[in-house]
């Protein structure tokens, strides 16, 4: 975790492979700062470069996962978790099948619970046992949802049982062998629940990402763009790529704070060791 009390940072960088590179080496920071840190974990394309050298770290660097706890966001309901589309065989694939990380402490929700709103609630007791969530690393959907929180879901939210809508389980029909088989929910943590980390990181890289970007670092707190209520959270950090960051209306601000924050920082720590 950086120094000193913040509020939001925004950190602009040339492409997808220097944001996945910035977060893991926040990530190892922690890792390396507090050996049985959680982390709040997320699925999807952005932040699989981060994963990619989260991996590296642990194979050249002998970054040690072995006390690491992790939550994921979401997964779809129902699901088998053996199932190639489930975020529990992308979490396997991508992460933890190349880490020394003890499976037992990665929670993904249970694409086959029994009765998934108790499972929910239970999630949501097992992030508490273990003290809540250190870092929650977040991606963003093209409308601004975060986890499976769609326009529309309450700021206020917790980990919950949602209906995916039409749109989505049309598109993902094409994973799935029979239409039958396509999940009709999500198991996800609620926008009040991922405001609880301690931190936050939120990955966007491309252009397609840029109004959403734009929307929930500038635009007004609303159920209408979910991200957006990351504003209110005090220590939260956009890493963006520059296509992401395209439509941001005070982009050249937000990277003359950042070098700013940076020379201060290297003055301070320059001092220390002179003194
Ligand atoms: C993933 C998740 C989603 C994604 C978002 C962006 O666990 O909760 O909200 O973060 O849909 O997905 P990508 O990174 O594939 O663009």
């Amino acid at each position: 975790m950086a120094r000193g009390l913040r509020s939001m940072e925004v950190i602009i960088l040339p492409d997808a492979e220097a944001v996945g590179k910035e977060a893991a080496r926040r990530i190892a920071e922690l890792i390396r700062r507090k050996p049985n840190c959680v982390l709040g974990l997320a699925t999807g394309s952005t932040p699989i470069p981060c994963y990619r050298e989260l991996i590296r770290m642990h194979k050249e660097e002998g970054l040690d996962f072995s006390h690491v706890t992790t939550f994921n966001l979401d997964e779809y309901y129902p699901i088998d978790p053996r199932h190639p589309q489930s975020y529990r065989y992308f979490m396997d694939e991508n992460l933890f099948n190349h880490i020394n990380i003890d499976k037992s402490r990665t929670f993904v929700p249970y694409g086959l619970a029994p009765d998934p709103y108790e499972h929910a609630e239970w999630y949501e007791e097992q992030i508490k046992k273990a003290g809540g969530i250190d870092l929650q690393i977040l991606g963003i959907g093209h409308n601004g949802h975060i986890a499976f929180n769609e326009p529309g879901s309450s700021l206020a939210s917790r980990t919950r049982v949602k209906t995916l809508t039409r749109e989505t389980i049309e598109a993902n029909a094409r994973f799935f062998d029979r239409p039958e088989d396509v999940p009709r929910y999500a198991i996800t943590m609620g926008i009040g629940t991922i405001l609880e980390a301690r931190e936050i990181i939120l990955l966007a890289t491309g252009e397609g990402k840029a109004d959403a970007v734009a929307k929930a670092i500038e635009g007004p707190v609303t159920t209408m763009c979910p991200a957006s209520a990351l504003q209110l959270h005090p220590r939260v950090t956009f890493i963006l790529d520059e296509a992401a960051a395209s439509k941001l209306q005070r982009k050249d601000y937000y990277k003359y704070v950042h070098e700013m924050a940076e020379a201060l920082k290297k003055q301070i720590l320059e001092a220390r060791m002179r003194a």
